[in-house]
């Protein structure tokens, strides 16, 4: 985006914000400033609050107080929805509506043009280059619900990318996830972190992210219990039990700070900024 303006704020800001479900407060009075360009993992053990964190922050869990903005609008009541790109938890891709992965992605494309507004050939080769992103290219036009449920999150997390968000926040995007394909979504995420893109990426493994993301948020019930370069956080007791989906392959326990870690350089990119 070439249109931001320092009015616009940091990518995320969040004022003694409590965040839940109905009227329960599940995140309590939490103070967190995002700066545009930096990447986030948002740490903690099962049931802590990460996702409700996450999904308060885009108006899919009730604010109910202090103060949630996004790029610089109060929650809710950014215009233009495609600036964030969103990667949900646990969510495959529903086998009702027979599907191509191009189609699925292509929605990524309209969240940014607006509905109804045809597709061009910047809009396709964007769908390209972010399936190919995450490994899929050969499956372009295949039926999603033929794909594994790893696979189906790749989609997703092609759906976001498709959109070139300025921000772009992911619930376990690496959950049921092999190692190659974690390794090609570092370097994907890698790539647009060095364009300018906010990333906010909750996750029980920090091992594939390790050259992506910097700073850390630890959720511990509902609290930020620690908020500092990845590398001091300290690893959460209790996601052991990290439950996995159909699929999915066993988290190993511990944040793994000690991992290689993927290249950082800039290097052409899809996120167009
Ligand atoms: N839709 C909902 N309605 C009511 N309560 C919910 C809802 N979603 C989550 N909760 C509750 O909020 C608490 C925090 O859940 P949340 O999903 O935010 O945790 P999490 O840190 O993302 O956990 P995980 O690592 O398992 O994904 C849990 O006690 C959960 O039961
Ligand atoms: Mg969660």
């Amino acid at each position: 985006m070439t249109d931001r303006s320092p009015a616009d704020g940091p990518a995320v800001r969040l004022r003694d914000a409590s965040i839940g479900y109905d009227d329960v407060p599940i995140v309590t009075r939490v103070d967190l400033t995002v700066q545009r360009g930096e990447a986030v993992a948002v740490l903690g053990s099962n049931g802590s609050g990460k996702t409700t964190l996450a999904r308060g922050m885009l108006g899919l869990a009730t604010v109910l107080g202090g103060e949630v903005e996004l790029l610089g609008a109060p929650v809710g009541r950014l215009r233009e929805r495609g600036r964030v790109g969103y990667v949900p938890q646990r969510h495959t891709v529903s086998g009702a509506v027979p599907a191509t992965v191009r189609e699925v992605v292509s929605v990524g494309r309209l969240a940014r043009r607006g509905l109804f507004r045809r597709l061009g050939a910047a809009d396709r080769v964007a769908v390209g280059e972010a399936v190919a992103a995450v490994g899929l290219a050969d499956r372009m036009e295949e039926p999603v619900a033929s794909l594994s449920g790893g696979q189906q999150r790749r989609v997703l997390v092609a759906r976001a990318l498709a959109a070139q968000p300025e921000l772009l926040v992911m619930d376990e995007p690496t959950a049921g996830v092999d190692a190659a394909s974690q390794q090609a979504l570092a370097e994907v995420l890698a790539r647009v972190s060095a364009a300018g893109t906010t990333l906010l990426v909750v996750t029980h493994e920090t091992g594939p992210l390790s050259g992506v993301l910097t700073r850390a948020v630890v959720v511990d019930q509902g609290h930020i219990r620690y908020d500092g370069p990845l590398t001091g956080a300290e690893p959460a007791t209790g996601h052991g039990d990290h439950h996995c989906g159909p699929g999915e392959e066993p988290v190993r326990a511990g944040y793994r700070l000690d991992q290689p870690t993927v290249s950082t350089r800039p290097v052409r990119l899809g996120g167009g900024r």
